[in-house]
């Protein structure tokens, strides 16, 4: 029976990429349906709303999207849309993998994950301004709340990542010395979790700033991170650098029941429409997916076209220092699958 999986190709750039990772995918031979579904400019533009219901209801019944990037306009306007998906669907645990395929870049062999807490924090939505006097903006408050819940699911998630995927070791980024109640229980409740996985995979804590500046002097002492929201959202774009950019940077959003797929990266309005987008985040994000539905096979062929593409530097596009385009990139791997 075929796998029927929800796709938003999203704004922007995402189209374009979608388009590209759709034709890979479906070269493997994995048996999937797409189920077409708008959300974000693209879904207020022909259903009038950023999130149409028939969107949400297409994911729940399918419990697999892939998701192309959602332009979220900057300090007014609607919710951004990739958040209200996670908690909708209650996608705590936000997977970002960074890799190194590109030869000769900055550092050789990196192997990262990142796994960030994607429904509490900073980005919990509850905010408001402060109105004095006649200036109803005079202020402003963001509210980080952390959940012993929220914790718990999400340290445990990263400890039982490390042991499936075969990984040594689990770092908990935090910011415990100046935000003594949120992220001094973000530690306690990492540490407690931490205990239950003593011997089997190692645990190290680390405040974040530190940590930021860790990996990008000695990367290699890293290898499943765990963090809150924002630190996680910051430090995604940080080894998606790491390994490239923003263009090779996949992930995953997974909740008990749904799972969707999206690259890092966002909808690129610098270069949308210009057919020279890197599809490589969103396709691995892909690869993650039909690894979820049980295409190992499948998957691991689809990276190994890629690798070779990208090693021989055939087609690459202007974020690797090529002069290639998507479609031109999406046929050199399409040629060695
Ligand atoms: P961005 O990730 O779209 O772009 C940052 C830089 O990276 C730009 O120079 C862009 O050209 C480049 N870039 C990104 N993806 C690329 C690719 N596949 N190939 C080649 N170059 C690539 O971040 P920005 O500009 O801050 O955000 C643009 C919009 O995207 C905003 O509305 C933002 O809210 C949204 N966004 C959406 C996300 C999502 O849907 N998950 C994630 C991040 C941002
Ligand atoms: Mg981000």
């Amino acid at each position: 029976m075929a796998h029927r999986v929800t796709l938003i190709p999203g704004d922007g750039i995402g189209p374009d990429i979608a388009r590209a990772t759709v034709r890979i995918l479906e070269a493997t031979g994995a048996d999937l349906e797409w189920d077409r579904q708008e959300a974000g400019m693209a879904g207020l533009e022909t259903r009038n709303s950023p999130l149409p219901d028939e969107t949400l209801a297409s994911i729940a019944d399918n419990r697999v999207a892939l998701k192309g990037p959602l332009t979220t306009p900057v300090g007014k306007g609607f919710r951004s849309i990739n958040v209200a998906l996670r908690k909708h669907f209650d996608l705590y645990a936000n997977v970002r993998p960074a890799r190194t395929i590109i030869p000769k870049s900055r550092y050789e062999d990196i192997d990262l994950v990142l796994i960030r807490e994607n429904t509490e924090g900073l980005y919990s939505g509850v905010e408001h301004y402060v109105g004095i006097g006649d200036d109803p903006r005079a202020a402003a408050e963001s509210v980080m709340i952390v959940t012993r819940f929220g914790v718990e699911r999400i340290v445990r998630y990263a400890f039982e990542y490390a042991l499936d995927n075969g990984r040594r070791k689990v770092t908990l980024a935090h910011k415990a010395n100046i935000l003594k109640c949120t992220q001094g229980l973000f530690l306690d409740i990492g540490r407690e979790i931490a205990a239950e996985y003593e011997g089997r995979v190692e645990f190290e804590d680390r405040i974040v700033d530190a940590t930021a500046m860790m990996l990008v002097m000695d990367p290699y002492r890293f290898d499943v991170i765990v963090t809150e929201n924002m630190f996680g959202d910051i430090l995604s774009d940080q080894i998606a650098g790491l390994v490239g950019g923003l263009g090779m940077a996949p992930g995953a959003n997974i909740g008990k029941e749904t799972a969707i797929f999206e690259a890092v990266h966002g909808s690129a309005p610098d270069i949308a429409g210009r057919n020279i987008a890197n599809p490589t985040g969103l396709l691995l994000s892909g690869v993650l997916m039909i690894e979820h539905l049980g295409y190992a096979e499948e998957a691991r062929r689809v990276r190994t076209a890629l690798e070779e593409t990208i090693r021989s530097e055939d087609s690459l596009t202007p974020d690797l220092g090529g002069s290639g385009t998507t479609d031109g990139f999406t046929e050199a791997v399409l040629r060695r699958l």
